[in-house]
């Protein structure tokens, strides 16, 4: 069932999202708009150097100035940046805010892999997504700067240490791409012998053992667009290893565990400000806060993960209205990953 959608062309690669066809329009644009304006600029030059140049018996004069026409060139190319501006602040929007019934994937970056967690918990080192629906990605990195990068989706995003960081698209055919890191993050080491630091396999849709390989480079992995019967398929097969760990009283790899997050708010002492069952202490309850639009002394906030992240590390940051800046900042006493399990209590509580 794979539609035919624009295949890749000499500059690009093939449309498999439904921004591609404008991102690519609107590079199309301005290439050719740096083409024209680059012949018409530098032929023009060219033709006056030489139809101008000093020789015996042509004096050369300078031509002054001409007001209407340095108007011209200086108001023309501001209508032209206008134009690009708003067709680029649209896509930016239009890539930022994600419909309100996306699949939620959270991705874990580190040096040098990529983790997807899916909804039921399992995780693994590749991307599967469902064809014709919305996915958003809710992105975090436990060491340095990356960047998660599919052409074909064209969608590239920064994923940066103390911080979550989303993106969303939708696949409009069924296929695969690579998955890159687009931020230089480390380099790479070799082998005594300066051998590459990875081994070749004989499956072509990993064609590397991602374990053996270091730096920025090796920080590669795959995105397969499946119908919605194959992708659910992939998902129970995850979830399934998942309830075999917990059949064993251990959490899944790469599930942040609601249950720990409820530890932690009793053992850091969030319970004793917070409850969960809607009544007021001092501080917001936690039931049904979580994507709520909340009402604070800096404006309306989302609750989402860079909400509470920042609530806990910089508590008077953003002050619920109708509540006293009295909390203590956690800064320094609580981990990222601590942090990941408070936010997928809260979550649970909706
Ligand atoms: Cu991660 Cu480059």
């Amino acid at each position: 069932m794979n539609e035919q959608n624009a295949p890749a062309t000499y500059q690009l690669p093939p449309q498999m999202s439904t921004v591609a066809a404008e991102v690519d329009w609107l590079y199309y644009f301005i290439y050719w708009l740096s083409v024209v304006l680059f012949v018409a600029i530098v032929g023009a030059m060219i033709y006056w150097a030489i139809k101008y140049r000093e020789r015996p018996g042509h004096k050369a004069e300078p031509t002054g100035h001409n007001l209407p026409l340095e108007l011209a060139w200086t108001i023309a190319p501001i209508f032209i940046l206008v134009f690009l501006f708003h067709k680029g602040f649209q896509g930016y929007l239009d890539m930022t805010i994600a419909p309100p019934n996306a699949i939620e994937i959270r991705v874990n970056a580190k040096q040098w892999s990529w983790e997807f967690v899916y909804p039921n918990g399992g995780s693994s080192d590749k991307l599967h997504v469902p064809v014709h629906k919305p996915v958003k990605l809710v992105m975090a990195s436990a060491d340095v700067l990356h960047s998660f990068f599919v052409p074909a989706l064209r969608i590239k995003r920064d994923v940066v240490p103390g911080m979550y960081t989303t993106v969303w698209f939708e696949a409009t055919q069924t296929g695969k791409d690579d998955i890159a890191c687009a931020e230089y993050c480390g380099g790479r080491s070799e082998g005594p012998g300066g051998e590459l630091p990875y081994e070749p396999t004989n499956d072509p849709d990993n064609p590397y053992v991602s374990g053996q390989m270091t730096g920025h480079w090796a920080m590669h992995s795959r995105v397969y667009v499946e119908l919605q019967e194959d992708f659910d398929k992939f998902v129970k097969s995850i979830g399934d290893k998942c309830d075999a760990y917990r059949s064993e009283g251990k959490i899944c790899p790469g599930e942040v565990a609601a249950a720990e997050g409820q530890k932690l708010s009793v053992s850091k002492g969030c319970v004793a400000c917070h409850t969960t069952t809607g009544m007021r202490l001092v501080g917001p309850s936690w039931k049904d806060i979580w994507g709520k639009e909340e009402s604070t002394d800096k404006g309306d906030v989302l609750v989402d993960e860079n909400y509470i992240r920042e609530s806990i590390l910089a508590p008077q940051a953003k002050i619920v209205t109708g509540f006293q800046a009295v909390m203590p900042t956690f800064s320094g006493q609580i981990s990222d990953p601590e942090i990941d399990e408070l936010i997928a209590y809260i979550k649970s509580l909706k």
